[in-house]
């Protein structure tokens, strides 16, 4: 494990950095990236939705077919298959954890998959998963972690567990003024509410332990959005914050398990790129205004008036409540997982790009793991490479 001053973050009697990798769909988190922030004693978050796209055997079953259960079947194969592989990289060490969000279908077949495959741990966003205690209740071991951005989310939670005598493993705060991706506020002129803000939810969150008599328990509380140098790791651990979780400087990092093009994108964008834009799945994103979104965006208006109940375009039918599909017409009109594949895949002309508002630890350099977390912890950069090296051009697809 790598050294550091700062205290352990303690999940299921497992010391560990206190520092997670988010998970990041569509399979920008498989097992190259989660295993790797484990075996270095962090915890690795797999993104378990679509991971069949990263298969050749099974994308050759699944590519063109519009079989849901098909499609469905082969996806649980895939995120088996991963969890297996972050395992194998980690060695035992740290935690390999598997992001599930609550919007998706097979959400609950996603975490029951988890759980037999031997993750270590389930973290869910985009939604309340109020049933997670019931889905893992034959796996004792398995840390059921929830990611939330106020203190009334965490209060919700908390509240129902409890009747269920079930208490989170530890809770991901993300703020979703700077997160990427789907962000925890209800519309995209919400996220800078203040009452988002890590100083308001830690406090609100220790005050909630003790009128719920659950201070003694230590849930540890792991704060996301934004973060990108070691002296913001410093003030949140000062602050009370048991652990930081980064996303989009992990995404980019040199064994995240996205194309090349997908992490220069995302390395390379300025401050003015990045924008705030409704989702299908009826949340509001934050990711780059690459050209597919430029256009998007300046035909939503029209696309959202439009908006008509129709079946899913790709047979899928990913997310419970689709925008699309469903005609909702405050939601975004767009297919997300064919978006999302075609960024993973490094297609920059018609891909979605998430990414967080802030600014990268090594600007658009891509480097490894080790050097990210080194410095997140340790505030020690990387020697200086020769001008031009590790920046890869971007890959015609
Ligand atoms: C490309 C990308 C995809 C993401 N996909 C997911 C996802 O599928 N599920 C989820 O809970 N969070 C997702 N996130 C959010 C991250 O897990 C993390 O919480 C967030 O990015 C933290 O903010 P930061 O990027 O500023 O570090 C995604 C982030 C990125 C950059």
């Amino acid at each position: 494990m790598l050294q550091t001053a700062f205290q352990h973050l303690k999940i299921k009697g497992k010391h560990l950095l206190p520092i997670v990798q988010g998970g990041m769909g569509v399979g920008v988190s498989a097992h190259r990236l989660a295993g790797s922030v484990a075996s270095l004693g962090g915890v690795g978050t797999i993104s378990s939705v679509d991971l069949r796209r990263h298969h050749a055997d099974l994308m050759a079953q699944s590519g063109k077919s519009r079989d849901r259960a098909l499609i469905d079947r082969v996806n649980l194969i895939a995120l088996d298959r991963e969890i297996k592989a972050a395992k194998a990289i980690a060695s035992g060490a740290g935690v390999v954890a598997v992001n599930i969000m609550r919007a998706v279908s097979e959400y609950a077949n996603y975490v029951k998959q988890a759980c037999a495959s031997g993750a270590e741990a389930v973290v869910c966003g985009a939604g309340l998963p109020l049933d997670l205690p019931e889905l893992t209740a034959d796996h004792p071991n398995i840390a059921i972690i929830p990611i939330l951005s106020d203190v009334r989310g965490i209060a919700l939670i908390l509240k129902k567990w409890m009747r269920k005598n079930r208490l989170p493993d530890a809770i991901v705060i993300e703020n979703p003024r700077y997160a990427a991706g789907h962000l925890g506020a209800a519309r995209p002129e919400d996220v800078n509410n203040p009452n988002f803000a890590f100083p308001a939810v830690l406090d609100g969150t220790r005050e909630l332990f003790k009128e719920l008599n659950i201070e003694r328990e230590n849930i540890p509380l792991i704060t996301a959005g934004g973060i990108h140098t070691h002296e913001q790791v410093r003030e949140l651990i000062g602050m009370g914050a048991d652990a930081v979780q980064l996303g989009t400087a992990f995404a980019v990092t040199e064994e995240g398990d996205a194309h090349i093009n997908f992490k220069r994108v995302l390395a390379e964008a300025r401050p003015e790129d990045i924008v705030t834009f409704m989702s299908v799945a009826g949340l509001p994103a934050r990711g780059v205004k690459t050209e597919w979104l430029a256009n998007y965006l300046e035909k939503e208006a029209k696309l959202q008036s439009k908006a008509k109940q129709k079946p899913c375009e790709v047979g899928f039918d990913c997310l419970q409540q689709c925008g699309l599909r469903d005609g909702i017409a405050k939601s975004g009109q767009f297919c997300i997982d064919t978006r999302l594949a075609f960024a993973m895949n490094g297609d920059v002309k018609r891909g979605l790009f998430f990414r967080g508002s802030e600014k990268l630890p090594f600007g658009s350099e891509i480097r490894s793991v080790r050097e990210l977390i080194e410095y997140l912890l340790n505030g020690v950069l990387p020697a200086k490479r020769e001008q031009g090296a590790g920046f890869a051009q971007v890959v015609p697809v």
